[in-house]
């Protein structure tokens, strides 16, 4: 057994950017050196492939691993932009087939054999079968939320059922963070966000129009130049990995001092 991290990516709230942080973190990961799986535990609709541009490679998917015995080193994807980097796709369709217990000793298994340091499990906007399949794997969650009021209850009401099935280190990504609209008193501030969710903050992403731009064609962020939003990445990352990073580190056009006086 190795020491192999799990950590989920979640919300129940649908659209909130999960899978833009699964993917995004899981390149970052990478990209420093670290193996890492990405897996899309979205079996109600399946869209990391997308995001990560691997549409056409899926050939096996998730289930194909636990119920139908293909081994991990055939059923991941090896992506291109790293030679640390995999993915492993959810089903087209589901059925309910798999069990918590299946489910977690086959990622603990993958991790073992594949020799990795990160799994990261994109989960859908829900708490349905996907959501209890993770956290039964997961050792750590990422809530990922953004200002919208629902948003930000979800996030909370995500932490409490994190708690139940026994997700005990979480930790909160705020996303499509813009500074001018708290500034202004049209969103909340950042210590009213950390406080209601009760949750830990990991990491603060902004909005860039062109992260989504470049996501439709299945890009990261990382292949946009000077964007803040990729520094948001690269802070998680060495978090995660536990380095100490200040909140807007390699953010440019902003004075991270006075932003911080802006936004509490
Ligand atoms: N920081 C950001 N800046 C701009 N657009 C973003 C940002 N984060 C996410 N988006 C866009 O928001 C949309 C929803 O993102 P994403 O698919 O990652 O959310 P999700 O939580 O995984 O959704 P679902 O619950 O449907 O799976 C996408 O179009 C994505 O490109
Ligand atoms: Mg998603």
């Amino acid at each position: 057994m190795n020491n192999c991290k799990i950590i989920m990516v979640t919300s129940c709230k649908g659209g909130v950017g999960k899978s833009t942080v699964s993917a995004n973190l899981g390149i970052r990961l990478a990209m420093d050196g670290w193996r890492t799986l990405i897996i899309d535990c979205d079996f109600g609709v399946r869209s990391l492939d997308l995001i990560m541009g691997l549409e056409n490679e899926v050939v096996f998917d998730i289930t194909d691993v636990i119920l139908h015995g293909i081994a991990p080193r055939k059923a991941l994807i090896a992506d291109s932009r790293s030679e640390n980097l995999f993915f492993c796709s959810a089903p087209y369709s589901y059925d309910n087939e798999l069990e918590p217990e299946a489910f977690r000793d086959a990622v603990r298994r993958i991790g073992s054999e594949m020799e990795l340091d990160y799994i990261i499990i994109d989960t859908p906007g829900d708490t349905g079968s996907p959501f209890r399949l993770a956290a039964s794997a997961a050792d750590t969650a990422l809530v990922v939320t953004t200002y919208q009021p629902a948003s930000i209850r979800a996030a909370e009401r995500t932490g409490i059922l994190l708690n139940e099935t026994g997700v005990n280190s979480k930790f909160l990504i705020i996303n499509c963070f813009n500074a001018d609209s708290i500034e202004f008193g049209v969103q909340p501030s950042l210590l009213e966000v950390i406080d209601k969710t009760c949750l830990q903050l990991i990491g603060i992403i902004p909005y860039d129009a062109e992260l989504g731009e470049k996501q439709a064609r299945g890009e990261d962020v990382f292949t946009l130049k000077s964007s803040n939003a990729a520094a948001a990445f690269i802070n998680i990352a060495k978090r995660i990995t536990g380095k100490s990073v200040p909140l807007f580190t390699g953010f440019k056009r902003i004075k991270r001092t006075a932003l911080i006086k802006r936004i509490q």
